[in-house]
């Protein structure tokens, strides 16, 4: 995901250096060329080694280190830079940071770096942080385009709790790639997604629900918020992680599906439909849980609303609205009939009996189909596949305009 980009990581003396040697690490892996810079004050913390071999680039401490291939590394790695991030970022560097002090590797290049993102990741004891002097320095850097990371709040390593922790390395890499993972071909425009299954009370104990994990629905929101889309994520229940940078509506049942998505429709330019709603829910909702009597027990049930149905009938000219189809046999004919009888742009049919798609794993294999074409994509990951959804549905609506 990150090949072909350049990462600086600036490592400040605090305890929350040993954290970065796992964002380092998880960068790498995604292809990224990682650099690392230290402070001196750095090095107490955690062997530059550590970071060397993780990134396979020598770490930077001294500026004027004559084991350089030159002596304007600093200047040659701040160009190249596709994003800086100072994680741990301790309260004397933000303040040289923020009034112009270069006085080593780290300072000298991040000063140097005018325009890659640069993000910032404080981590310090609580008055510390608190303190208005610190608190001052993070909005001068604001005000010079740094994007600051809030620190968490928790129990920190000189025993108070309270805010200052670093966040955990993967919300830090969440930052990275949202930053500069994809092309921003998405600014500005409003998209909603759906992901799940929905729960349909029979009592207060027992539910109806489905397979759904909501991995592909998540997926979607994730890829299309890194593209810079404005996101709602409208879920039911999910062990998911959240998706960052995405505003995410969770919802129980279809009924509370079909309000969420109702209500925000409209202002959509792009919705897309991958939740697995319930078609039917039981008519009676027993207020008390139901005792078991001798013999068998039948539950009338009555019929959901058809969220996306409704959609159909009521979007506008330049809406998108994109659904999806989960079968198990004549899965081309049944979701070209979906995509007629509930007037959507497009669908991406998937099958239950394909080796690689389905319910709860990280790949899916679909066929997108639109009124005039049919586009089958091999198995690939659910982000991989999120990702061509939404080429096909920025090449449509561009045709479409
Ligand atoms: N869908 C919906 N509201 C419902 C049922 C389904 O919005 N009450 C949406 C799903 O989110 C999906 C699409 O409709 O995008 C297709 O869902 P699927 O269950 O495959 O098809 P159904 O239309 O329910 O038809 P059938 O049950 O006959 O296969």
């Amino acid at each position: 995901m990150l090949k072909g980009k350049t990462v600086l990581l600036g490592v400040t003396g605090s305890i929350a250096a040993y954290k970065t040697a796992y964002l380092a690490s998880a960068l790498k892996k995604l292809n990224a060329d990682v650099h690392v810079l230290m402070t001196r004050n750095a090095t107490n913390f955690i062997n530059p080694i550590t970071f060397e071999t993780l990134t396979g680039n020598k770490c930077l401490v001294d500026t004027f280190d004559r084991n350089f291939e030159f002596s304007v590394e600093h200047v040659s790695l701040a160009k190249k830079a596709d994003a800086v991030m100072i994680a741990p970022a301790s309260a004397n560097v933000i303040g040289k940071l923020a009034h112009g002090i270069a006085d080593d590797m780290l300072t000298t290049t991040v000063m140097a770096c005018t325009r890659c993102g640069k993000l910032i990741a404080p981590a310090m004891n609580t008055n510390m942080f608190e303190n208005p002097v610190v608190q001052d320095n993070l909005e001068i850097l604001r005000k010079y385009g740094y994007q600051v990371i809030s620190p968490a709040v928790g129990y920190l390593a000189c025993g108070d709790t309270g805010a200052g922790k670093m966040p955990e390395p993967e919300l830090l890499l969440e930052y990275i790639l949202q930053e500069i993972a994809f092309e921003k071909d998405m600014t500005g425009l409003k998209v909603l997604v759906t992901a799940g299954p929905t729960q349909e009370a029979i009592d207060p104990v027992r539910y109806i629900t489905n397979h759904s994990t909501g991995k592909m629905g998540y997926a979607i929101a994730r890829i299309s918020a890194r593209r810079g889309a404005d996101v709602t994520l409208v879920t039911g229940p999910s062990a998911l992680k959240p998706p960052e940078f995405v505003n995410v509506i969770p919802v129980k049942s279809a009924k509370d599906m079909f309000d969420a998505v109702t209500g925000i429709a409209k202002e959509q330019d792009i919705i897309i439909k991958a939740a697995a709603v319930a078609d039917y829910r039981p008519k009676h909702v027993s207020g008390e849980k139901m005792k078991k009597q001798d013999g068998a027990l039948a539950l009338e049930m009555e019929r959901t609303d058809d969220i996306l149905a409704y959609l159909g009938e009521h979007k506008s000219a330049d809406q998108f609205l994109c659904g999806f189809a989960m079968e198990t046999e004549n899965l081309l004919e049944n979701s070209r009939k979906k995509l007629a009888k509930k007037h959507l742009d497009m669908i991406v049919a998937n099958s239950l009996r394909v080796e690689g798609a389905g319910f709860g794993g990280d790949t899916n294999v679909v066929t997108i189909i639109t009124d005039r074409e049919e586009v089958s994509l091999g198995k690939m990951s659910k982000e991989e596949t999120a990702s061509h959804l939404l080429d096909k549905i920025l090449e449509l609506r561009k045709e479409k305009a």
